[in-house]
């Protein structure tokens, strides 16, 4: 099968990358991206060589791009994970939200329709649920709960989420959708608030948190969600929505103190500041259904999850040094500069 993903650049996305070629090397996989700041083609290079990937620098906006790498690899399945996804920069910027996150789906899926993929795969977030109170610990987000967003982030997520539905029902395109919580693991941007914290503390610089750090959030590891995708792409059913989480829910101040006990750095580094503008309280995933339709359940304890994320940014110090400085952004051009490039 050819499987077409886009956002491969990216956390989420390079790990599935990595998982497909792995365990189904029969599968083709062909990578578009357009390398925005949160895209490092450094997490690729392992796989850049391998005959069964190919990688493209395209734009999932660029309509007649998109259009003709539809036509060249003829995708059975296509698997959406390309998006602005930080929220503080949402609410900073909406309009590139807006535009990869909502029309960049729309270009994908016409593509979908027109050179007839077996599956359009659509990677949404939690998110798009809004919040829960923190006092309630009893209430879950379960496939019916309403889309409630707070962020311009989120709402382009559920807006992606109506129009995929959208597609389903007006054009009968095969689609699914998964909802997952919050990721951590390898590759991850150091904006965001683990590899940040890992990233500060070693260099003992201050752990910004927002508020008291009261927020929930429930964490996966990021080959969890993966697995969950592969099944959801080969087994689920079309028209769905699943959502995928591993009931692991904690502060963000604990995350920041585990973080910190494990690098042997003191607390007094943690330093609270204003909070975020409409900051969602509680997040927690109920996948139930994943589990009873699918089989799937998480299979890395927080415990142990976080430990082997911490090592890797510590074996890895290069990568995020890198991204730090911004060298990284001039890797693609050292690379793939003199070669021939298919853009
Ligand atoms: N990180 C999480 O905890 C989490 C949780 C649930 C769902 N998600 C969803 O999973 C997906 C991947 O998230 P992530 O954390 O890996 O994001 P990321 O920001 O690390 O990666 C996004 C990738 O998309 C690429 N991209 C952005 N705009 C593009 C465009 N217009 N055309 C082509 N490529 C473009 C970037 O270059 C980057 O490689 C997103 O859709 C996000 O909403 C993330």
């Amino acid at each position: 099968m050819n499987i077409l993903v886009t956002g491969g650049a990216g956390f989420i996305g390079s790990n599935f990358v990595f998982l497909e070629l792995k365990e189904h090397p029969e599968d083709k996989i062909i990578c578009v991206d357009k390398l925005t700041y949160a895209g490092n083609l450094k997490t690729l290079k392992d796989v850049m060589d391998n005959p069964q990937f190919k990688f493209y620098k395209t734009d999932i906006c660029d309509r007649e791009a998109i259009d003709k790498i539809f036509a060249e690899e003829k995708p059975d399945i296509v698997v959406n994970f390309a998006a602005e996804s930080h929220v503080d920069r949402s609410i900073e910027n909406p309009e590139v939200f807006l535009e990869t996150n909502i029309i960049g789906t729309s270009v994908l899926m016409d593509a979908s329709r027109k050179y007839g993929v077996k599956r359009y795969h659509q990677v949404s977030t939690d998110e798009v649920y809004g919040d829960l109170p923190l006092d309630r610990p009893d209430l879950f987000f379960t496939e019916e709960t309403p889309l409630h967003t707070s962020s311009p982030y989120s709402s382009s997520k559920a807006g992606a989420d109506l129009l995929v539905s959208a597609y389903h029902r007006t054009f009968g395109l095969p689609v699914t959708i998964s909802r997952c919580s919050n990721n951590y693991g390898p590759y991850q941007f150091p904006e965001k608030l683990i590899p940040l914290m890992i990233a500060n503390a070693l260099a003992d610089k201050s752990l910004p948190v927002y508020g008291e750090g009261l927020n929930v959030r429930d964490w996966l590891y990021v080959e969890d969600h993966c697995k969950a995708i592969d099944l959801i792409i080969r087994k689920g059913t079309v028209g769905e929505v699943y959502n995928i989480g591993g009931h692991n829910e904690m502060k963000n101040i604990d995350i920041v103190k585990i973080i910190l006990n494990e690098l042997g750095k003191p607390e007094s580094l943690i330093t609270h500041v204003t909070d975020r503008k409409g900051h969602d309280q509680r997040y927690a995933i109920d996948p139930a259904k994943i589990h009873a339709e699918l089989g799937w359940l998480p299979e890395t304890m927080f415990k142990d999850g976080i430990k082997k994320t911490i090592q890797w940014y510590l074996d890895n110090k290069e990568w995020w040094e890198d991204i730090i400085s911004g060298d990284y952004q001039n890797y693609y051009e050292e690379m793939y500069g003199k070669k021939e490039v298919i853009e």
